[in-house]
């Protein structure tokens, strides 16, 4: 254990795969209760599993983050099952698709904003009625942390127009959040990663390996990253450790936005 995160209670969405187990694993490494959320439920309860049976403790809730009424009751289920909330990352994001702009259908810019852009917005939304119900405005920031997971390409041209678009949006809502709610003691921060080996980069490199590969190598360190190297990231931003950190976006991406 690095952090101290005993009795804290923490949701990730997108947990069911990639980033998103890798996080929630982590903070159940932690000490923390994790309320495991995705749209997909074998993967959810397979996150859940390998949690419980690494002795820590979690909870898989079907939500589709484009679902006000799921996402309310997500946050809901924290509250019911372990008291509260204190940490959230909410990750959860599709890369549709990759077609230049011109070529691109509205469905697939409203599919990926709902669920990149408008699903952090209401994560956001249900999450900090939570936590501020809590907030005492001593500034120790000790009502609650949240991660916003963005992109490289929230920083850069890096990936499609409605992809881009929403990573970019997503970095706008982090830092409004932070400002919104810093007298409430809750930090918000973003993480932006480079190319990371997971199912959603797996499935473009079947598809077209080219430009997987050109990614990686604009990426200094050359290869990919893993899942645990955001995680990481993640945990870090939502432990004390981090308690002077709000209201930024970090790149962990092998050194591509130094470029
Ligand atoms: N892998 C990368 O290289 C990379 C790089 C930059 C940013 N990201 C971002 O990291 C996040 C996680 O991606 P990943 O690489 O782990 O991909 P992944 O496909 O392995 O995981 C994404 C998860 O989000 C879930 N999800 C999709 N739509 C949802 C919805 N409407 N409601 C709830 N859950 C939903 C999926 O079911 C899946 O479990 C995404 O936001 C992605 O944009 C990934």
């Amino acid at each position: 254990m690095t952090y101290n995160l005993d009795g804290k209670t923490a949701i990730v969405t997108g947990g069911a795969s990639g980033i998103g187990r890798k996080t929630a694993e982590r903070f159940a490494a932690e000490g923390a209760n994790v309320v495991v959320a995705d749209v997909v439920t074998d993967g959810g309860e397979e996150t859940v599993e390998s949690i419980e049976s690494a002795g820590g403790s979690a909870t898989f809730v079907e939500t589709d983050v484009t679902d006000p009424d799921a996402v309310e009751a997500m946050v809901q289920t924290a509250v019911d099952t372990y008291g509260g909330l204190d940490i959230a990352h909410n990750n959860a994001g599709i890369e549709g698709e990759n077609d230049p702009l011109a070529e691109q259908t509205e469905a697939n810019w409203k599919q990926v904003m709902d669920i990149n852009l408008t699903g952090v917005w209401l994560c956001l939304k249900y999450e900090l009625q939570e936590m501020t119900a809590n907030g005492d405005g001593d500034g120790d920031s000790d009502s609650g942390a949240i991660v916003n997971t963005s992109s490289i390409a929230g920083l850069s041209a890096a990936g499609s127009s409605a992809y881009a678009a929403s990573k970019h949006g997503v970095i706008g809502l982090t830092r409004v959040a932070t400002t919104e709610y810093a007298d409430a003691d809750v930090r918000v921060n973003a993480v932006c990663p480079g190319v990371i080996e997971t199912p959603m980069v797996e499935q473009s490199a079947a598809e077209n390996p080219e430009e997987i590969e050109q990614f990686v190598g604009m990426q200094p360190l050359n290869r990919m990253g893993s899942p645990e190297e955001i995680a990481n990231a993640v945990v870090w931003l939502c432990s004390d450790e981090a308690s002077f950190v709000t209201g930024n976006a970090y790149p962990v991406d092998g050194g591509f936005t130094a470029l």
